[in-house]
């Protein structure tokens, strides 16, 4: 279905003004239809005057469709249907004639000018289906009068107003809790969920008669309501806004249509929604973040008290080669630590791991003599991570580098020139690849990749295939040293 913009650019003379004008009135196209009880059609005139296309479909929440297909993107010729020519061309609100038969349904149809700076630019036709009225109640006489001002606004140019726009996500809609003020900001009726919702806040008389914006002053303590100015001008039905309050139980968000006929402020039309359910949920998610974050913390601490014993041991140790697994006991410990260090600075699911694979590199060759005669370097980004696959693949790059510095630059080598290792990361489509090179002197002449491993090796092996589903692979590197090359499917982005 094309979108309202598109249907705008390729058959109508509207300019960017019209537009917001346009996408102003969808806002709160929903909250007519369901007063309403009927489909809204926006038709937009042509370029050439020969007709109107069908640019934007609106069904009622409240009662039946009178429209079982979508309209949006057909073509009305000029004549076919007279009562869109009228409003256009007559510039007024036009409700005579008799219902259209649509499959069976009787369908009541009005249409209502949208004018701009002098001309109309577009025509609503309200379309309803009639098999839906009953004999009206107050809540229905409520709304279709409230829907009447609404559009007598349209056609008048008062609606919608300039440059306001309400843009709460969880904005009210009819069917949350209706009340319509007077001009004075006192209640003439309340649907039976708005008396619900004031119940919840502790209110068990009727709204009839009541100011609103007094009698929720009088609800809502003070430390969770809006400045004085917003709450009046919201719930007294003056301010096209909305706004949020409650108590310690019951949260609300209030929205506020002021109305005006011949100029005058008649009153308003004021939406309220319980948004107790939707707040707890927000303040769970944040406590449950904030506890990940904290346990993320705590490993870390505990990680690093690990990696300080064993250290400690490794110095007690005169045997070189027990000392020498204990201290790469200790860097594999680290190399974990500094991932839960990451994510417990980390809100989202996933990890920027650009920065990890950066302090592993420098971890590396921290120790020892490495330092000075060798450079790690990163080429590329990793991007996002999720976080799981973060932590195994820290595991993985540390022990590819360790082999690196271990191995590719043995002491005994004589080189004269610095030693440098390469990282480098490629996101494409769904996988990450990264090739670990290094100029050193090669894997050994009878280097086999089903027996040559040791521990390091096979950490690096059941990590990749197990853990993250990927492959590794190990052989010589073009011009010398080694190559590391893990490719691993990655979800996100
Ligand atoms: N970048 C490299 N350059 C040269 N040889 C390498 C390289 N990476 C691995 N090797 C060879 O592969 C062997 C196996 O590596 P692996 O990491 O499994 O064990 P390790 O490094 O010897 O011991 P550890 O279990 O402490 O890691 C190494 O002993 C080494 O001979
Ligand atoms: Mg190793």
């Amino acid at each position: 279905m094309p979108s309202l913009l598109e249907l705008v650019r390729s058959h109508t003379a509207l300019d960017e003004a019209d537009v917001a004008l346009l996408q102003g009135l969808m806002a709160d196209w929903q909250i007519i239809a369901d007063l309403s009880f009927a489909d809204l059609v926006l038709w937009l005139p042509d370029q050439g005057g020969e007709g109107f296309w069908a640019a934007a479909q609106m069904r009622p929440t409240t009662g039946p469709t009178a429209y079982v297909d979508d309209v949006v993107g057909s073509f009305v010729p000029v004549g076919r249907r007279p009562m869109l020519d009228q409003a256009r061309d007559q510039a007024r609100l036009v409700r005579e004639g008799d219902p259209e038969w649509r499959d069976d349904v009787p369908v009541r149809v009005e249409t209502i000018p949208v004018p701009h700076r002098g001309r109309v630019i577009g025509v609503i036709a309200r379309n309803t289906n009639l098999l839906g009225i009953r004999t009206p109640s107050r809540l229905e006489l409520s709304y279709l009068q409230t829907a009447a001002d609404l559009t007598a606004m349209i056609a008048s140019g008062d609606f919608p107003p300039p440059g306001q726009r309400s843009d709460h996500a969880d904005s009210p809609r009819v069917g949350d809790g209706f009340v319509r003020v007077d001009g004075e900001g006192r209640v003439t009726y309340a649907s039976p969920n708005a008396l619900s919702v004031y119940r919840r806040l502790g209110w068990s008389g009727d709204l009839d008669g009541r100011v609103l914006a007094d009698l929720t002053r009088d609800l809502v303590p003070p430390r969770r309501r809006p400045d004085e100015e917003t709450l009046s001008a919201v719930l007294g039905g003056r301010a096209h806004r909305d706004t949020e309050l409650g108590d310690d139980q019951v949260s609300l968000i209030v929205r506020s249509i002021p109305l005006r006929a011949g100029g005058e402020h008649i009153g308003a039309l004021v939406l309220v929604r319980d948004v107790t359910d939707l707040r707890r949920r927000d303040r769970e998610l944040v406590t449950k973040d904030t506890t990940i974050r904290e346990i993320h913390h705590r490993v870390k601490n505990n990680l690093q008290t690990v990696a300080a014993l064993l250290r400690l041991q490794a110095r007690r140790i005169d045997s070189p080669e027990a000392r020498l697994a204990l201290e790469e006991a200790v860097r594999r410990v680290g190399s974990i630590a500094i991932v839960h260090e990451t994510l417990s600075q980390e809100v989202l699911d996933e990890v920027g791991f650009d920065e990890i694979a950066d302090r592993l590199g420098a971890m590396v060759t921290d120790v020892g003599v490495a330092g000075e005669r060798l450079v790690v370097r990163r080429e590329g980004s990793f991007g996002l991570l999720p976080n799981e696959a973060a932590t195994a693949l820290a595991m993985v790059l540390t022990e590819l580098l360790q082999n690196a510095v271990e191995h590719g630059y043995p002491d005994d080598d004589d080189r004269s020139d610095a030693g440098c290792i390469v990282v480098r990361p490629e996101r494409i489509a769904g996988r990450l690849r990264v090739v670990v090179d290094d100029d050193g002197v090669g894997l050994p002449e009878d280097f086999d990749p089903d027996t040559s491993l040791n521990l390091g090796l096979s950490i690096v092996s059941t990590l990749v295939e197990s853990e993250l589903g990927g492959v590794i692979e190990l052989r010589g590197r073009p011009g010398g040293g080694t190559r590391a090359v893990v490719d691993v499917p990655i979800e996100h982005a």
